[in-house]
């Protein structure tokens, strides 16, 4: 069986993966149709804007105008070689994920699908079992369903918000589960991106040591759980990197030297070893709860990744605690968060740990002011349930603060200067929780997992050594 090149693409879902999924297929010579039913998202993209922030996305998007519409009409899927799902699955009540979306999704690819070779892909993270759940929905919905033309292909996606452009041109591994000749097709139509032969957009250079990306061929089922346990393992890493770092601060240790130390080990690697408030965002917390909700189903317990949201959560307050520690009391205080967005460079507040910490501040009756470079005004739209002022620039953050919260580690905050604008506190109090600050500063100074800035030197002797 043969794609036809370039591919006719309907990618269903405007968010992050939708967006970037179009941007990456179309960027690779495929015609793609973008499909959302929120409207007001679909006229954004008509008129060149894009409704997320993601760096680079929109210049790739507008560099390959002329290879994407975007539309609600479902109808376009009838033309479509090849259709993602890119929709939503937010947890549920028990931490199950919701499947709705997927749901109306399939039934809407059902009635448009035709009477040639489809293949249909799912990309959401969804729970195992549900490549197979799409293929009964497409069945019951689609008259002239026909195992041998209609495959359903489990491709999840691997992108983290803020570098979404580079993990999708330069993958680790395209991960692709389902019948053999449907993964055949699906090596057709990403073979650029296998072979690496398109053209690197000046947004997102191809770095000088990538060659290509392994792709990993598997049954639906299998395809499914890679992606949980890749999100489960890489959430787990953090909490254990979180949870050493609170023995530290006991022990008279320095959680970024011991991360240093054991990540030289090749076995561990460097990564995602960062202590600090936890992970937040729309997956981890998603998809270590949708695993243990998945054992839950099989009356198979889960402890390790239990443990590994606990500790996360846990985080959240050993930031709280560090800042009663110094002010006592909160009550009347003014406290300044800084950065709302769950990491840097994205405006996503899923999730978020600041979300929470307003939460606490609110409880103990601080008078919490919190800045963001990008997410003020989402978070203007999504936390209008918080209590908080909105500072319009950092300088009215550190006014008259009683205490500063670090709470997201952007460019900005690490450029900041600091001393010049702690003289215009009440009180000169940084609780750094993503131990930003790396030299001395007028301030006392909070970090997590050691005792305070060591500045570069200390960095420096670990790396030589
Ligand atoms: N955001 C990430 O970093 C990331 C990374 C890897 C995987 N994922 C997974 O990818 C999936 C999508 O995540 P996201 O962050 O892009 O979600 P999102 O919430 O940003 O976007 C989902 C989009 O789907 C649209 N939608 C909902 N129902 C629809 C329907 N029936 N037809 C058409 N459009 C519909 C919504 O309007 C929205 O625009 C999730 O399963 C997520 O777990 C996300």
């Amino acid at each position: 069986m043969h794609l036809n090149h370039p591919a006719n693409v309907a990618v269903i879902g405007r968010g992050y993966v939708g967006l970037g999924t179009a941007g990456l297929l179309a960027h690779i010579g495929h015609t793609v149709t973008g499909i959302d039913i929120d409207e007001e998202k679909i006229a954004m993209l008509r008129q060149g804007h894009v409704p997320i922030h993601e760096p680079g996305l929109d210049d790739l998007l507008a560099s390959q105008v002329e290879r994407l519409t975007w539309t609600t009409d479902y109808s376009a899927v009838r033309d479509a070689d090849v259709i993602f799902i890119c929709v939503g699955t937010p947890p549920g009540l028990d931490g199950t994920p919701d499947l709705q979306y997927v749901v109306s999704a399939a039934a809407s690819i059902a009635r448009h699908l035709n009477s040639h070779s489809q293949i249909i892909v799912n990309k959401s993270t969804v729970p195992i079992g549900t490549g197979d759940y799409v293929q009964r929905l497409l069945e019951d919905h689609t008259p002239s369903f026909d195992p041998s033309r209609h495959f359903v292909v489990s491709n999840p996606e691997f992108l983290r918000e803020g570098t979404a452009l580079g993990d999708s041109l330069y993958p680790d591994r395209i991960v692709l589960g389902g019948q053999p000749q449907a993964l055949d097709l699906m090596t057709q139509l990403y073979a650029p991106l296998i072979d690496q032969s398109f053209t690197a957009p000046t947004v997102a250079p191809r770095p000088e040591w990538f060659t290509r990306p392994a792709v990993v061929k598997t049954s639906l089922q299998s395809a499914e759980m890679i992606k949980y346990a890749a999100n489960a393992f890489l959430a787990l890493k953090i909490s254990f990197a979180n949870e050493i770092s609170g023995l530290c601060e006991r022990v008279g240790a320095d959680i970024e030297e011991v991360a240093a130390g054991i990540g030289m080990d090749q076995r561990i690697g460097q990564r995602f070893l960062q202590a600090g408030l936890g992970w937040g965002g729309s997956c981890f917390g998603k998809d270590t709860q949708g695993l243990i909700s998945a054992g839950r189903e099989h009356q198979y317990d889960m402890p390790i990744l239990q443990a590994a949201i606990d500790v996360n959560y846990r985080q959240r307050r050993v930031v709280i605690d560090k800042l009663l520690r110094h002010l006592k009391t909160v009550k009347g205080k003014r406290v300044s968060i800084l950065g709302m967005a769950f990491k840097p460079n994205t405006d996503d507040l899923r999730d978020a740990p600041t979300h929470d910490l307003i939460v606490q501040l609110n409880r103990l009756g601080a008078s919490v002011t919190a800045h963001d470079p990008i997410a003020m005004n989402r978070a203007a739209r999504e936390w209008s349930h918080l209590s908080y002022t909105p500072a319009a620039t950092v300088e009215e953050a550190f006014e008259r603060a009683d205490a500063i919260i670090l709470a997201t580690e952007w460019d900005e905050y690490i450029n900041l200067d600091w001393n010049t604008l702690l003289a215009t506190t009440r009180r000169p109090l940084v609780i750094d929780a993503r131990n930003i600050i790396r030299r001395p500063i007028n301030a006392q100074v909070e970090q997590v997992g050691r005792d305070a800035p060591r500045g570069e030197r200390r960095r420096a002797d670990v790396e030589r050594s």
